[in-house]
């Protein structure tokens, strides 16, 4: 239900964003999230600016361009609302209305924000990425399948529109969404999507997507007095985007070359790895405030070691190496508590068509 286009301006001015309104209260911004963690954003955001409209996978707000919109943990991506128009049916006069509502985004005017252009390595790129999707659809990606017919109406509706070329690194992509009767033309302010970490250059199957560990993590609310533990780190995605929110962060996984993928994402980043089975914690009685885990399920990830007879040692040695008043947040294939564990919050979540569930749970 998506369709991609792209325009290359190779003959166009330098590109200025217009951003609207200009507010004393900042730009208006849209942000995107995986499906289930939408409150969690609103969280966040809440600490940036003021949050507006909460929609299927996207929350909108208002703030102050800077570094903070650039470092969201839980949103996949952030786009700056550059123009908006209503009456946007199915007649031709939406059509006009949204042309129209382009027009006032492109490369014209000069900007009195450009938060945007600001944090692209090439600001003034001439290639232009346009993404056309309909609300409440998947963000647009590059080689995205559209619904059939959804290609030909978007692209016909959109002036940039001409041929089919990626757009260069560090161009501009533009994303438009058309939901009832209203449609928004956003620009992209990363250079690239937020959920993709710089950190995360070494992978493992089954590996979390950032933005989903940062949700599990503010979940967790470790405090910086606290000890974090992730004992099936995998790459380390978890521990590497908890570092310097708790006293000492510990990543920890069977699976040797895991942990050497952990390591290597996490260089330069304070967190403690090391290689052990889960089954069988080095750590001592009551000496962990938070445990946050992604553990195998046996689905794309095969538990090993003692977890490979006992999935259920997990949950015994979580318990045990847990301090009194300690949370753990797990992500789940379901809602259902393991032994001896109390339910105290299920967020289910969707990705990529799986639907695991974020629980935090406590000891009984
Ligand atoms: C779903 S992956 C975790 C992915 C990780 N959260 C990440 O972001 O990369 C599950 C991990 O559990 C580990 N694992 C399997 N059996 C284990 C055991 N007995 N003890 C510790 N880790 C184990 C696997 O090696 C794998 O890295």
């Amino acid at each position: 239900m998506v369709d991609r286009c792209h325009a290359h301006c190779a003959s166009a001015p330098p590109l200025r964003v217009p951003v609207v309104p200009p507010s004393d209260d900042g730009a208006r911004l849209v942000a995107r999230c995986v499906r289930g963690i939408e409150e969690i954003l609103v969280d966040e955001l809440g600490e940036l600016g003021t949050v507006g409209a909460v929609g299927h996978r996207e929350v909108h707000f208002t703030a102050r361009p800077g570094p903070g919109v650039l470092a969201l943990g839980t949103a996949d991506d952030v786009f700056v609302i550059a123009a908006e128009a209503r009456g946007i049916g199915r007649a031709r006069t939406g059509v006009e209305r949204l042309r129209a509502a382009v027009a006032a985004a492109t490369c014209t005017a000069s900007s009195g924000n450009g938060s945007a252009a600001a944090a692209h390595p090439r600001p003034h790129a001439r290639r232009v990425g346009v993404g056309a999707g309909r609300a409440r659809v998947q963000p647009v990606r590059p080689g995205g399948r559209g619904r059939p017919g959804a290609r030909s109406r978007a692209r016909g509706e959109l002036p940039l529109a001409a041929g089919r070329r990626p757009a260069a690194a560090g161009g501009l992509t533009w994303r438009v969404t058309v939901g009832d009767d209203r449609a928004t033309v956003a620009l992209r302010v990363p250079a690239r999507p937020l959920h993709r970490r710089a950190y995360k250059t070494a992978s493992v199957p089954g590996t979390l997507h950032p933005p989903l560990a940062a949700a599990m993590l503010r979940v967790a609310g470790a405090g910086p007095g606290d000890v974090l533990l992730d004992p099936c780190c995998g790459a380390g995605t978890l521990p590497i985007e908890a570092a310097g929110a708790a006293a000492r962060v510990i990543g920890s996984d069977a699976d040797p070359a895991a942990v050497d993928a952990a390591a290597a994402n996490g260089s330069g980043v304070a967190v403690t790895w090391y290689v052990a089975d889960a089954g069988a914690l080095p750590l001592g009685d009551g000496t962990v405030d938070r445990v946050v885990v992604n553990p195998p399920w046996a689905r794309q990830v095969a538990p090993r070691g003692r977890l490979a007879a006992d999935p259920d040692r997990l949950w015994w040695e979580v318990r045990r190496v847990l301090a009194p008043g300690g949370r753990i947040v797990a992500l789940l294939p379901d809602p259902r508590p393991p032994a001896g564990l109390v339910v105290r919050r299920a967020l289910p979540v969707s990705l990529f068509g799986a639907h695991p569930v974020i629980t935090v749970l406590t000891p009984r």
